[in-house]
């Protein structure tokens, strides 16, 4: 018997736009430069794009500007959210929360994941249903044949910090992933003062966008850009001029908190669904599109046929 799944989500309109988000933004790129005055939800903006002058709002946080996501954004987390913190609060905040995502905590989570991985497999098995995924599950499906062949031949049956460590060419699936498509596109920020960058002057008060997928288009760390090549993160590139130009957690003292997280939960996850399940993709790679953040034009109608019970 075959089952299916189809990753369903509701269109939000002017897919025209969605679709072409990339050339859209190379367009702009080109008319305008690195550094640009926009409006965005309904707000005087200034996008910034580039490893250096990302580094700059990065790193000037609480000093140049502040982290401050659109309103609809700030009700939906809460006002006490980490997100929406500032100063003391923040750091204070954060610090207490990065114990739940120390390597200790990790090493804890591990079974737990697998098992609800397991458990959603289980479920969706008997029943030809209609699910979803979370956008960066989705986008990694896709590539997940290329992680079966590399791998071959490790024990991936108990899972720990140690072994999904040692899954180098998954991580370098998870990094590549993360590059050509960032499910976070960029960040927000507002100037707390007129300051200048790289020639342009930001005035206090205004919106600061840096942006995560003009970056990764820009930089010059990663030749041959458009194609999908894991390989290129098996050597790390060298530190300091590669820093902010490969940025989908952002960086400095905003940077993800559950990074780490994120990164154990799709490794397992990958090795889950390479190991133990069969499928197949439908309509084969799927091509993507943002709005908000990135997900499969087709939703990725995917067959499942079996899986292999520990
Ligand atoms: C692939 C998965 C993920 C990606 C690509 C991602 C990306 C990002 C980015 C780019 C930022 C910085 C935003 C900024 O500069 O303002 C951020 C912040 C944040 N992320 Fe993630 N994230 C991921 C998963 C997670 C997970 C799993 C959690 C929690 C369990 C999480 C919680 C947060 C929080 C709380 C912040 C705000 C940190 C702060 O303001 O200090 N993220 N994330």
């Amino acid at each position: 018997m075959k089952y299916y799944i189809q990753f369903k989500r509701e269109s939000l309109g002017f897919p025209e736009l969605l679709g072409s988000r990339k050339t859209f933004l190379r367009m702009k790129r080109e008319k305008y430069g690195y550094i640009y005055r926009t409006h965005l939800f309904g707000n005087r903006t200034v996008r910034v794009t580039g490893a250096d002058n990302v580094k700059q709002i990065l790193l000037g946080e609480h000093r140049l500007v502040s982290a401050q996501w659109p309103a609809s954004v700030r009700a939906i987390l809460g006002t006490e959210t980490l997100s929406n913190v500032h100063g003391a609060q923040h750091k204070t905040k954060k610090k207490a929360i990065l114990r739940a995502f120390s390597r200790e905590a990790l090493e804890l989570y591990i079974p737990v994941i697998q098992e609800e991985v397991q458990a959603a497999w289980l479920a969706l098995l008997p029943h030809s249903i209609e699910a979803g995924l979370n956008p960066t599950g989705r986008l990694l499906l896709w590539n997940l044949a290329l992680c079966v062949q590399a791998e071959q031949g490790m024990d991936l049956q108990s899972l720990n910090i140690e072994s999904l460590e040692q899954l180098k060419y998954t991580g370098c699936v998870i990094k590549e992933t993360l590059r050509i498509n960032p499910p976070v596109p960029g960040g927000f920020r507002v100037a707390l003062k007129t300051f200048e960058l790289n020639g342009y002057q930001i005035p206090k008060g205004w919106n600061v966008v840096y942006s995560i997928c003009d970056t990764h288009d820009v930089a010059e760390i990663f030749p041959d850009k458009e194609d999908f090549q894991p390989e290129r993160f098996l050597t790390d590139p060298c530190a300091d001029s590669s820093r902010f130009q490969y940025i989908p957690f952002g960086g400095g003292s905003r940077m993800c908190i559950g990074k780490e997280f994120a990164k154990v939960l799709l490794k397992v996850f990958l090795v889950e669904v390479v190991t133990k399940c069969h499928w197949t993709l439908l309509n084969g790679p799927p091509t993507m599109k943002t709005g908000p953040t990135v997900y499969p034009e087709d939703n990725l109608p995917t067959k499942f046929t079996s899986y292999v019970h520990n």
